[in-house]
C-alpha cells in the first residue's frame, strides 16, 4: 500500500520529535542458551550475529517495558504526558486480550487525555503504527501521538526449540510524533501484507481458533512456530522491495540516506539488504548483537539508539524498514 509523495506534500506533515527505549536488566548470553538446548555460541553468532538478549522478569509484562520506553520518549521530546492525544502500541505479546496494552500504558504514564489502541502486525508493528499516527496528524484529528513497539517474546518462545529460542529477546521502543513547523518529517511510507504465508511464522494456540481452555490446546500451544529458511527468504525480498519503493515515493536515492535502520532479526538478512541496495554496512544501524530480535520493539530501539548516538542530525534523511509475521512489511523515509 503506497503513500504517494505528492499527496503527502499537500497534507500537514508529521515529524518524530522524540524517541525512547527500554530493555530489561537481565542479560541472557549465548553461553546461557548452551545450557538449555543443543546449540553453541559459535553457531548462533555465525548464523545470526546475536551475542546476547535481554529477558524480562515475571513482574514485567509488555506494558511495563512499553511504559518505560514511552517515559524516555516523552522526556526526550520535552512534552508532558497530558499533551498526548493518541497512544498506539504495536505488540504481538499484549499483557492480555483486553484491555489493550496501550490503555495499560496510558495509566502508567499519566497520559489522561489520550485515546488508546493496539496494532497487531508482529515485527512490523512499529512502522504500521508510525504511518497510522501520521494519518491522524495529517488529518488534524490528533496533535501529539505516542507510538510504541513493545514485545516480551520470552513469554511465547518454546525454550526447548533451538530453531527459535536463540533468536528472540524482550524490549520496547517509542516515538512521539507531532507536526513541526519547517520540517517535512515523514516523506513516504510503504506497507504490505501476505496472509497466504501466515503459517511460516505464527502462534497456533491461545486465540479463538484454539483457545487456551480447549482440549486441543496442548497440540496447538501458545508458542511460536517458524520456518526459518522461508522467513529468511521473504524477509530479504520484502524489505529490499519496500525500501526501494519508499525511496522512489520520497523522490530520493539510497545515496541521500544518512542512516538505514532495518528490523533487527539477523545480521545476514541486513547484509543481504545492504548488498542489494548497494549501500555499505557502515550506514546500517545494527544492535541485534545485544538484543536479539525484539519484534515490534526492534526498529524502535534501533531508532532511539541511532538518534541518541548521533548517527544522523536534524535535516538528515533516514530509512526504516521492517518485516514480520502475517506476513507483514513496511518502509518509511523520514527527514529528521
Ligand atoms: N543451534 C545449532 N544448530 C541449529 C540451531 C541452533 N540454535 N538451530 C538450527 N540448527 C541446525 C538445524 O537443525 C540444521 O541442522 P541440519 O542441517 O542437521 O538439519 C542446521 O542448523 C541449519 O539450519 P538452517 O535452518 O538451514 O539454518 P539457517 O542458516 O537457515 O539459519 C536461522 C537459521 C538463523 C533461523 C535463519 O533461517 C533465519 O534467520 N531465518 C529468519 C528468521 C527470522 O528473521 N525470524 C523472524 C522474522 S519476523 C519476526 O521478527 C517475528
Amino acid at each position: 500500500m503506497p503513500s504517494d509523495t505528492p499527496s503527502l506534500r499537500s497534507l500537514r506533515s508529521a515529524s518524530i520529535i522524540g524517541t525512547g527505549s527500554y530493555a530489561p536488566d537481565r542479560v541472557m548470553t549465548n553461553a546461557d542458551l548452551e545450557k538449555l538446548v543443543e546449540t553453541s555460541d559459535e553457531w548462533i553468532q555465525a548464523r545470526t550475529g546475536i551475542r546476547e538478549r535481554r529477558i524480562a522478569g515475571p513482574e514485567q509484562p509488555t506494558s511495563e517495558l512499553a511504559a518505560r520506553a514511552a517515559q524516555a520518549a516523552i522526556e526526550n521530546a520535552g512534552i508532558s504526558p497530558e499533551e498526548i492525544d493518541l497512544i498506539i502500541c504495536a505488540t504481538c505479546t499484549p499483557d492480555m486480550f483486553f484491555p489493550s496494552t496501550a490503555c495499560l500504558v496510558q495509566t502508567k504514564i499519566g497520559a489522561v487525555n489520550a485515546a488508546c489502541f493496539d496494532i497487531s502486525a508482529a515485527c512490523s508493528g512499529f512502522l504500521f503504527g508510525v504511518e497510522t499516527a501520521r494519518q491522524y496528524i495529517a488529518s488534524s484529528t490528533c496533535q501529539t501521538v505516542l507510538v510504541i513497539g513493545a514485545d516480551k517474546l520470552s513469554g511465547i518462545v518454546d525454550w526447548t526449540d533451538r530453531n527459535t529460542c536463540v533468536l528472540f529477546g524482550d524490549g520496547a521502543g517509542a516515538a512521539i510524533l507531532r507536526h513541526r513547523e519547517g520540517s517535512r518529517g515523514i516523506l513516504s511510507s510503504r506497507m504490505g501484507s501476505n496472509g497466504k504465508l501466515a503459517e511460516i511464522l505464527y502462534i497456533p494456540g491461545g486465540g479463538s481458533a484454539h483457545p487456551a481452555n480447549s482440549p486441543t490446546f496442548t497440540e496447538n500451544p501458545a508458542t511460536m512456530r517458524m520456518n526459518g529458511r522461508e522467513t529468511y527468504k521473504h524477509a530479504v525480498t520484502a524489505m529490499v522491495n519496500a525500501s526501494q519503493q519508499a525511496l522512489a515515493d520520497a523522490g530520493v536515492s539510497a545515496d541521500d540516506i544518512a542512516c538505514f535502520i532495518p528490523h533487527q532479526a539477523n545480521l545476514r538478512i541486513i547484509e543481504a539488504i545492504a548488498d542489494r541496495l548497494q549501500v555499505s554496512m557502515d550506514r546500517f544501524m545494527v544492535n541485534l548483537d545485544f538484543y536479539g530480535n525484539t519484534s515490534a520493539a526492534a526498529v524502535a530501539i534501533a531508532l532511539d539508539e541511532a538518534a541518541r548516538s548521533g548517527r544522523f542530525k536534524q535535516g538528515d534523511k533516514i530509512l526504516m524498514v521492517v518485516f514480520g509475521g502475517g506476513l507483514t512489511w513496511a518502509s518509511t523515509v523520514v527527514e529528521w
